[in-house]
């Protein structure tokens, strides 16, 4: 009798205590009671629906029973799934790989970002797989994506009519590669520009620090094939590198409202302030794309709808007809996504190379003494025929893929059947970690050391392909949403390279050590800027 006692004091503790939480002055209050009994009803079925999930709450019902064989996958918290687990050290591409190796999940991984199913492939058959497969030719827009305009330009736009046509104007006119070629005198002034302020800058410092140096160029060379515009002066172009790096800001920026539901983000009061930080930049963006239309609107005679290869891309889009034609709104979002794309790949990339160059100087000889053995001034086509650059270049994308979760993902619109059993149910996100398959042992022999002889074919290496055909190496993804603009990076990083080690001798800065440390924003970039000391040789520039 009086076990029974105790027992109903104890369990009915919350009982008392419940309205002194709420302010209530009875005890067993109706209102109060029906409330929190529903609310601990609603708390043990999201537990127990977390705690038989998975890959977490996202994977419920068992979503990832679908195939013969499940996907495997870590639970995370409720509510956040991987959300914490993946932004605590910045560098999700590692988390995922070490969630994914430790589950035995390397082949495809589930996990969720708040209420966001997700799959990560690590190995290269799933991954061709996914990236091929035309049920995962949609891509998740961000929040930030969207209030930026990018849901009508290229990289965004769901699969279908207007992103079909938007490919085609992109690869005929931009990336097609007599337009690549024609671009080409531009591409060395501007390079011919960068050698100059880098060896002013190492009078003048003692040091070069790399990386602006390269943005500059990049933007230049993206500012004149695509708006026609050149700057003279790095101050002419601040304001839209501001731009520009606000807006790479905020598309890699977390944003809470992308992955939990909107009532627990109402109470986080968008903490990084991205709905407003787009707010203020879009007027910009749209003030600044629409007054370079005007300009060529104006200079162009617009019945005349012939366009050359010199043109930029601005003429191009204006010149359409008929179903081709983009109202402004639409070409505005193309064209600015050209520059947000073309601008810091290209430049973190090669600063990932000269990083490695300046850690192995026997590297950088042998690359020298291949360029030195090149006659003439160094063009994109003797740059294309040197091994030892190409393999110097792919090198650097297998070691820092500039997206290793190939930075845009994907999204599945119907159920996906995969070769090992496995199927990613319809509206899932999908990445590949590509950085996890570069440094997978079981595909390249010492998968840490910086070898570019390994893709020499003289040098007992295999001539990989980079762009999409070989998913061992496919920093530019594959299939129908592969990178555009794959040629013109590869054409501009190569010559890039050619150049700054034809023209001179590469040595740490030993004020500066080099720091291979890595940061993910929208690209995966070297979080301690490149700091080098340059010894100009006897090349005239
Ligand atoms: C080193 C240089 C570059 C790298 C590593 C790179 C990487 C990538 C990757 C991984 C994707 C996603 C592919 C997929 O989902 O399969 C992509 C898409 C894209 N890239 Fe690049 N990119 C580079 C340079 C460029 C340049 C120079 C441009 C244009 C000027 C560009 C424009 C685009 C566009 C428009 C897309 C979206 C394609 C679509 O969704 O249809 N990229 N890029």
């Amino acid at each position: 009798m009086a076990l029974n006692m105790v027992t109903t004091k104890d369990s009915s503790w919350w009982v008392y205590t419940l309205p002194a939480f709420l302010g209530s002055k009875t005890l067993l209050d109706e209102t109060y009671l029906i409330f929190f009994t529903i609310l601990l009803s609603l708390l043990s079925l999201a537990l127990l629906t977390w705690a038989f999930s998975p890959g977490g709450t996202a994977w419920k019902n068992g979503r990832n029973k679908n195939g013969a064989v499940p996907i495997p996958g870590p639970r995370g918290l409720p509510v956040f799934g991987s959300l914490f687990t993946l932004s605590r050290r910045g560098l999700a591409h590692r988390s995922l790989a070490s969630i994914a190796s430790a589950m035995n999940a390397n082949h495809l991984m589930a996990f969720s970002l708040g209420s966001t199913p997700a799959v990560v492939a690590s190995n290269p058959q799933l991954a061709k797989e996914i990236l091929t497969s035309p049920h995962f030719a949609d891509r998740p827009i961000k929040q930030s994506a969207r209030s930026l305009m990018f849901s009508r330009a290229i990289g965004f736009a769901p699969n279908g009519t207007y992103w079909r046509r938007l490919r085609r104007i992109a690869a005929s006119h931009l990336f097609a590669p007599r337009r690549i070629s024609a671009h080409e005198p531009g591409r060395q002034k501007d390079c011919a520009a960068m050698l100059r302020s880098i060896s002013d800058e190492q009078t003048l410092n003692g040091a070069v620090s790399l990386r602006k140096h390269l943005q500059n160029a990049a933007l230049n060379n993206i500012m004149g094939s695509v708006f026609g515009k050149r700057y003279d002066t790095a101050q002419d172009s601040e304001e839209l590198k501001e731009m520009v790096r606000e807006g790479f800001e905020l598309l890699g920026a977390f944003n809470w409202s992308d992955y939990i539901p909107s009532w627990i983000c109402c109470c986080l009061n968008d903490p990084s302030k991205v709905v407003a930080r787009c707010e203020a930049l879009v007027p910009r963006v749209r003030r600044f794309v629409t007054g370079i239309i005007e300009e060529h609107k104006m200079k162009k005679n617009l019945n005349e709808n012939n366009v050359s290869d010199n043109d930029d891309f601005v003429d191009v889009l204006i010149s359409l007809d008929g179903d081709e034609k983009l109202d402004e709104d639409d070409m505005i979002a193309v064209l600015w996504e050209m520059i947000f794309r073309g601008t810091d790949t290209t430049a973190l990339l090669t600063e990932w190379v000269m990083a490695e160059l300046v850690l192995h100087p026997e590297v950088q000889a042998k690359l020298r003494k291949e360029l030195d053995g090149a006659a003439g001034a160094l063009t994109d086509a003797d740059v294309a025929g040197l091994p030892y650059l190409q393999a110097v270049v792919k090198e650097a994308l297998r070691v820092h893929p500039p997206g290793p979760l190939l930075s845009w993902a994907r999204l599945s619109t119907s159920d996906v059947h995969l070769s090992n059993g496995m199927v990613v149910p319809a509206a899932t996100t999908a990445m590949v970690n590509m950085w996890a398959i570069t440094h997978d042992a079981a595909l390249w022999e010492e998968p840490l050391e910086f070898r570019p002889e390994r893709f020499v074919a003289a040098m007992g290496g295999a001539d990989v392909d980079v762009r999409g055909g070989d998913l061992r190496l496919a920093p530019f993804g594959a299939g129908r949403r592969v990178c555009p603009g794959k040629n013109l990076g590869m054409v501009t990083v190569a010559l890039w390279v050619a150049k700054l080690v034809r023209h001179f001798e590469w040595a740490e800065d030993a004020a500066a050590p080099v720091d291979l440390s890595e940061v993910l924003k929208l690209s995966c970039e070297m979080k301690y800027p490149l700091s080098a000391v340059v010894e100009q040789r006897n090349v005239p520039i």
